[in-house]
C-alpha cells in the first residue's frame, strides 16, 4: 500500500493522477484497471441517498459502501471520505479513521479542511493512517456553492492551508473549485500531487464524481465533463421493456424454467 502511495506521489510533473469516485462494486470493478485512485466520496449522500447535502452523511454510510467498493479492487488505491462530525478532535478522528480502515480493508482516509484541520491529519499520520487532504470549496463545512481562490486574501489563505496539510503528512490534496491562477500556485508551492475538481489543468491531477461525467445524477455545473449520458440510455432500455411485458414479449422461453 505504501508502495501504491509512493508510486502516486512521484507522478508528480510527469504524469497526471487519475481519480474518480465509486460507491459499490459494479462500479468500482469498471474504474479499477484506469484508476490510480477510487475515492468513496461523501457525495455519496446527494447520489445515492437523494439528500440536499452531504452533511448528514454518517459513518455507517461511509463503511458499507466502502465494503462494497473493495469487492471489486484489484488494483487502485481506494480512500474514504470520513464525514461531517466524525472528526471533531485528535482522539475521535483517530478512532473514526481506525473503524473505517479496518471495517472496510480501504487504504486511506480524506479529510475536508476548514483551515484548521491540518493538526488532525498529523495525528493520523503520526499513527501510520494515511491521509488525503481537501481545500477550497469544501461542502462538509459550506451550505452555499463558491469560487475559492479569487481574492488576494482567500488565494494566501489556501496557499498556507496547502503547506499545513503537506507538512502534516499527508500524500495529497484535492483542490475543489479553486481559480486556475491559485491551483497553479498551491501545486508549485508543495511536492504532494494536488487533485483537481473544478481547479483548472494546473492540477497534478483530476476527480470527477463518476456519475456526473456519465450523466447519471442530473447535476451538471461547469466543471463536470460529460461523457455520456446514461439517464437517456436506461431510459430508452427501461421502456423497451415495459413494452416488452405488456405485449408478452418478455419472458420469453428462453428466460423461463
Ligand atoms: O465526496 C466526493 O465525491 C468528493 C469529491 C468530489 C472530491 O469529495
Amino acid at each position: 500500500m505504501k508502495k501504491k502511495i509512493l508510486n502516486i506521489i512521484n507522478k508528480k510533473n510527469k504524469v497526471k493522477v487519475v481519480c474518480l469516485t465509486a460507491y459499490s462494486k459494479n462500479m468500482s470493478k469498471l474504474l479499477d484497471k484506469y484508476c490510480d485512485i477510487i475515492l468513496i466520496g461523501d457525495s455519496l449522500g446527494n447520489v445515492i441517498y437523494g439528500m440536499k447535502n452531504t452533511h448528514s452523511v454518517t459513518m455507517e454510510m461511509m463503511i458499507q459502501h466502502a465494503k462494497s467498493v473493495m469487492l471489486g479492487i484489484k488494483n487502485s488505491l481506494c480512500i474514504v471520505d470520513m464525514p461531517k462530525n466524525s472528526y471533531e478532535n485528535n482522539k475521535q478522528t483517530l478512532i473514526n479513521a481506525k473503524k473505517i480502515l479496518k471495517k472496510t480493508k480501504c487504504h486511506g482516509v480524506k479529510i475536508e479542511s476548514n483551515y484548521k484541520n491540518s493538526l488532525l491529519i498529523k495525528h493520523l499520520v503520526k499513527s501510520g493512517i494515511s491521509v488525503m487532504g481537501h481545500i477550497g470549496f469544501t461542502p462538509q463545512y459550506k451550505k452555499k456553492f463558491k469560487i475559492e481562490g479569487n481574492t488576494k486574501e482567500s488565494e494566501n489563505k489556501l496557499i498556507k492551508e496547502a503547506i499545513a496539510i503537506e507538512k502534516a503528512g499527508a500524500f495529497a490534496i484535492v483542490l475543489e473549485c479553486i481559480t486556475a491562477t491559485t491551483s497553479k500556485k498551491i501545486t508549485k508551492q508543495i511536492k504532494i500531487p494536488t487533485i483537481g475538481i473544478g481547479s483548472s489543468l494546473n492540477c497534478d491531477g483530476q476527480i470527477l464524481v463518476t456519475e456526473d461525467m456519465l450523466g447519471l445524477s442530473g447535476f451538471y455545473p461547469k466543471f463536470v465533463k460529460k461523457y455520456g449520458n446514461l439517464e437517456k440510455l436506461i431510459e430508452k432500455y427501461v421502456q423497451e421493456y415495459k413494452k416488452d411485458v405488456i405485449t408478452n414479449r418478455f419472458p420469453k422461453v428462453s428466460n423461463s424454467y
